[in-house]
């Protein structure tokens, strides 16, 4: 038994999307969970400054004592994965777009994929590409302004149905049936997605297989927390908190948001 926290980071508040999913499958862990809201967005930033920043994040996480660390974030994988699993000793799950299962269940042969500018320029990404989506026509585009979006809860603003649209007709132009959900922002955008393509696409999150993936690590490592009480939850953010409070509220019950406690960095 490991009664420590699992940590969970992302550029904002994408990987809340993530977090629900984790505390779904593993009710009895606890979470710390940090927004880099302050930083965000990550995509347009070079690769040298989102290792920094990640860095530090983890540094910070290890500093809660945290068992494991999920980056829930496309971006920040992209670029600093294979540096943290390098430098440092605690188990890491990241998240990349599911090209795979995209590319296994399309009929007509073309997938969508809609992430950040940096995680396409990943290294990751294209080997990924490469070995699970080289057999069907895979159709990118950047979400600029996607995560601000979210960021700023505008998930029914006009802006958010214009840019929507702009990225995903061309795909249905192109006939594409899968759209992968490339950065874990987008997944809150899912009602408005679904407006505009109807059920010509199935829209492919990740984030229960990373919690899926977050489960089988716990165990090959032996680090499950005791499941005889529930996990409390701890939050951090560089930005604004109240934007932090405002979006675990629409996203969790009453009883897990009342194990919740909520911090701004260097206010803690
Ligand atoms: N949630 C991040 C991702 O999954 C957003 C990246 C950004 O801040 O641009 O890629």
């Amino acid at each position: 038994m490991n009664e420590a926290p699992i940590g969970i980071f992302d550029s904002g508040l994408g990987g809340l999307s993530v977090w629900k999913e984790a505390v779904r499958l593993l009710p009895g862990e606890s979470i710390v969970y940090y927004a880099d809201s302050g930083n965000c967005p990550y995509g347009p930033r070079p690769e040298e400054e989102i290792i920094h920043l990640s860095e530090e994040i983890v540094k910070f996480l290890l500093k809660k004592n945290c068992k494991l660390i999920v980056i829930a974030c496309n971006t920040a994988t992209a670029a600093a994965i294979s540096y943290l699993r390098e430098k440092y000793e605690v188990p890491f799950v990241g998240i990349e777009p599911a090209l795979k299962p995209a590319s296994l269940a399309t009929t007509s042969g073309h997938i969508g994929v809609l992430a950040t500018k940096g995680t396409f320029k990943g290294k990751h990404y294209l080997e990924t590409r490469k070995r699970h989506a080289w057999y069907v026509d895979v159709h990118i585009q950047v979400g600029d302004g996607l995560v601000e979006i979210v960021e700023n809860g505008h998930f029914d603003s006009q802006e958010a149905y214009l840019l929507l649209e702009n990225y995903l007709k061309p795909m249905l132009d192109k006939k594409v049936d899968q759209l992968v959900l490339g950065c874990t922002h987008y997944p809150f955008l899912i009602p408005q997605i679904k407006e505009i393509v109807g059920d010509r696409m199935k829209i492919i999150d990740p984030a229960p297989a990373v919690a899926r993936q977050i489960q089988a690590l716990l165990e090959e490592k032996e680090l499950f927390a005791s499941e005889n009480q529930a996990g409390i939850y701890e939050f951090y953010t560089t930005g604004i908190l109240a934007m932090l409070q405002r979006m675990v509220k629409m996203i969790t019950d009453t009883r897990e948001f009342n194990r919740s406690n909520f911090w701004k960095i260097g206010e803690e």
